[in-house]
């Protein structure tokens, strides 16, 4: 079979860090990139053949994507699904799927899903009017989800022994049994349109508690083999039951009995597959594009074991981007460092990554700390 160059022309909507990381895939794999993003210059926009700015709930530039595409996929799920579902019924090729994408950002949906699908998760009620009474019958710990538009925590309240009113989120949210976790895992899985599935190593999500951002990461997860094993076969049959095409981010809990539960699943590249770049033969970055283009599916086998680090924004940090302790941190061996190309700093704003791969993962953990010891990124505006 030939086919054609270049091999497609890739609509993104979003033009964050995740697009971004999947231009030199797409490079790599012979096709043009045109980003869809709010902000002129985008992460993604900068280095793109083509950006449009326009925003996600925009129809107009939706519809000037897909129609300037061969398929048109997405690095965020805060878009508008009516427009989109409107293209793919007129042969626009969106993967993934419309459907699922709004399935998806309805945490609500996404866990009825789950659960008709058998896919263990926690139990849940859905809440419609934020009501203290209902939460106490519920019963506590308890966690509340707002049922849309949540990311990164917010949207998430925890309720361990009683109910504070005023952490109450107003907004129509379901309530879930709080998880009394050992670790929270990732499985990053690629399905094709055909149904065959992939699934990354598992790796172990450390979080920064004060913001609620993937603090880092350990890539495989200290986990024994069969449970990793099975891990990795639940992550794969939840992308099955959501007939998902392309990469999706499957985030688990490892109960303290040992069980596994899905938490939630995002229909994109994820944060918790960035480290695939240097420790994978195959990124993630790439595999979505294999999957959402009908190439056949690359080898996720891990050949290093890695960790990474997210850099956020500091405390109080604002104005222009300053990277402190960067000389540094480069001098480590091993040490990757991905910045995004953020304009200006914020306070816990992911601006970008440090994957560090080493022999074997106690070296790796041990240049990682010494890592987030050196690199800071604060502004130029003091607070
Ligand atoms: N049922 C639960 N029990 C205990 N902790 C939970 C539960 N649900 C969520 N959490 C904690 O809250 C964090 C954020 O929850 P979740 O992943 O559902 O929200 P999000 O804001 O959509 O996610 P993200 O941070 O991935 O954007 C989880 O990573 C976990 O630490
Ligand atoms: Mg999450």
């Amino acid at each position: 079979m030939s086919r054609r160059y270049p091999l497609a022309r890739v609509g993104i909507i979003g033009g964050g860090q995740l697009a971004r990381m999947m231009l030199p895939a797409a490079a790599q794999l012979g096709c043009e990139v045109v980003v869809l993003d709010p902000t002129p210059a985008s992460p993604a926009g900068q280095l793109a053949s083509k950006e449009i700015v326009g925003g996600f709930d925009d129809p107009q530039a939706l519809r000037e994507l897909a129609q300037q595409c061969s398929v048109t996929t997405f690095d965020i799920e805060t878009i508008a699904t009516n427009p989109l579902r409107e293209l793919a019924a007129e042969g626009h090729a969106i993967v993934p799927a419309p459907e699922l994408l709004a399935t998806i950002q309805d945490k609500l949906l996404q866990k009825r899903l789950l659960a008709t699908a058998g896919i263990p998760t926690a139990d849940f009620v859905e809440l419609h009017d934020p009501d203290p009474q209902r939460m106490i019958g519920f019963g506590l710990p308890l966690v509340q989800k707002a049922q849309r538009g949540g990311y990164d925590g917010r949207g998430v309240a925890v309720f361990t022994d009683v109910i504070v009113e005023e952490r109450v989120l107003q907004v129509p949210s379901l309530l879930e049994r709080f998880v009394d976790f050992r670790c929270e895992l990732a499985v990053m899985v690629a399905r094709s349109h055909a149904g065959e599935t992939r699934a990354f190593p598992v790796v172990e999500m450390v979080f920064d508690h004060r913001a609620n951002v993937l603090d880092f990461l350990v890539a495989p997860a200290r986990i024994d083999s069969e449970l990793a094993l099975s891990a990795q076969q639940l992550a794969e049959r939840t992308v099955t039951a959501m007939s998902g095409v392309g990469v999706f981010g499957v985030e688990l809990f490892l109960t303290r009995s040992g069980e596994l539960l899905v938490n939630e699943v995002a229909p994109r590249t994820h944060n918790s597959g960035h480290w695939t770049i240097e420790a994978c033969r195959t990124s993630q970055f790439e595999q979505h594009l294999r999957a959402i283009l009908g190439l056949p599916l690359g080898d996720p086998t891990q050949h290093s074991p890695a960790v990474m680090l997210n850099l956020l924004g500091e405390p109080g940090a604002a104005g222009a981007v300053l990277i402190e302790g960067l000389d540094a941190a480069l001098a480590l061996p091993g040490v990757s460092v991905h910045l995004y190309g953020k304009q200006s700093v914020r306070p816990y704003r992911k601006m970008g990554h440090v994957t560090v791969t080493a022999p074997d993962l106690e070296t790796a953990l041990a240049i990682a700390q010494e890592v987030k010891g050196l690199l800071r990124i604060t502004g130029t505006e003091q607070p």
